[in-house]
C-alpha cells in the first residue's frame, strides 16, 4: 500500500530478509512491546500469510503463546478452502493453559470451523518416560500427524521471560542463565550464536524435523525479542517466513 511505502517499511522487510537470510520478512507497524493493539496487527498479518499458503487440506502444527492466541483471534474460516487440521507443536512445555499449544489449537480450529487434534503429554518427561509415551497408541498417532504437518506457525520467545513464565526448576533456570540463552522456541533455548543451550525435554516436533517441513512462519514482535529472533533464525530453516514489527526491525537492521 501507499502507506507502507511512504513509512519505508516495504524497504526495510526486504533489508532484513537478506540480513536474515530467510525467505520472507513482514512487518507491521509499531512496537508490541508498547502498544498492546501490535500483536493484534501481527496476527491479522500472520492470518494473510498463511491464507497464501493453504490450498487444499493442510495439517497446521502451532505452538502456544499470547503472540499465537492473537494470530487464533484473527482467523477466520475464509482462511483455507479445503479441510484444515491443528496439532499442537510440542506436548507440554509448563506453559499456563491459555498460553498453551493445545488451547490455541482448538481456538484456531474454533475460528475456522475445522478440526483439531490435543497431545495430552505431562510437562517435561524423563529419558524413560518419553519412550513409553511416543509408544502410546493414541499418542504416536498425533505424533505421526505433527510430523507430517506441511505448515508450522510458531512463536518465538525471550528466553529469561519464558524460563520465569514456565515451570521451569532452579537448575535448569540456572543452566540457561549460565549459558547466556537469549532466545527460545518450541522448548528450545538458543545462545546468541543460535546454539542450542537447553531443551525442554518433552515428545512432538523436535529442532531436526523442522527441515522436512515445507512451510514455517515465526511470529515475534516487540525491540526485547530482537535478540531472541536473531539467534533462533541462525538455527531455522532459511525457507522461514518471519512476521514481525518494526520495534524488533529497527533492532535486528
Ligand atoms: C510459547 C512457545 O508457547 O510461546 C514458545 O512454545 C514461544 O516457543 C512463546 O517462545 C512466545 O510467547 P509469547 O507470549 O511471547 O508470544
Amino acid at each position: 500500500s501507499v502507506m507502507r511505502e511512504v513509512t519505508g517499511i516495504n524497504e526495510m522487510e526486504q533489508l532484513l530478509q537478506r540480513k536474515l537470510g530467510i525467505s520472507k520478512v513482514i512487518i507491521v507497524a509499531g512496537d508490541s512491546d508498547h502498544s498492546p493493539w501490535v500483536k493484534k496487527e501481527l496476527g491479522l498479518a500472520t492470518a494473510n500469510c498463511m491464507k497464501s499458503l493453504l490450498k487444499g487440506n493442510n495439517i497446521i502444527a502451532v505452538t502456544g503463546g499470547t503472540t499465537m492466541s492473537s494470530v487464533a483471534d484473527a482467523l477466520t474460516p475464509s482462511v483455507a478452502d479445503g479441510e484444515l487440521l491443528f496439532v499442537p507443536a510440542r506436548g507440554g512445555i509448563g506453559e499456563d493453559v491459555k498460553n498453551q499449544a493445545n488451547t490455541i489449537c482448538s481456538m484456531m480450529a474454533d475460528h475456522t470451523a475445522s478440526k483439531h487434534r490435543v497431545l495430552y503429554a505431562p510437562d517435561e518427561v524423563s529419558e524413560e518416560m518419553y519412550k513409553s509415551i511416543s509408544n502410546d497408541p493414541r499418542i504416536s498417532e498425533v505424533l505421526k500427524l505433527i510430523r507430517s504437518a506441511n505448515l508450522l506457525v510458531h512463536g518465538i520467545g525471550e528466553a529469561l521471560t519464558m524460563a520465569n513464565r514456565r515451570n521451569t526448576t532452579k537448575s535448569d533456570l540456572e543452566k540457561i542463565k549460565n549459558a547466556e540463552a537469549v532466545g527460545e522456541a518450541f522448548g528450545y533455548y538458543f545462545n546468541e550464536e543460535g546454539e542450542v543451550v537447553h531443551k525442554v525435554q518433552t515428545i512432538g516436533l523436535r529442532l531436526e524435523d523442522l527441515s522436512s517441513v515445507p512451510n514455517i512462519i515465526a511470529v515475534a514482535g516487540g525491540a526485547s525479542k530482537s535478540k531472541a529472533i536473531r539467534a533462533y533464525l541462525k538455527e531455522a530453516p532459511t525457507s522461514t517466513i518471519l512476521i514481525t514489527d518494526e520495534g524488533a526491525a529497527k533492532k535486528l537492521i
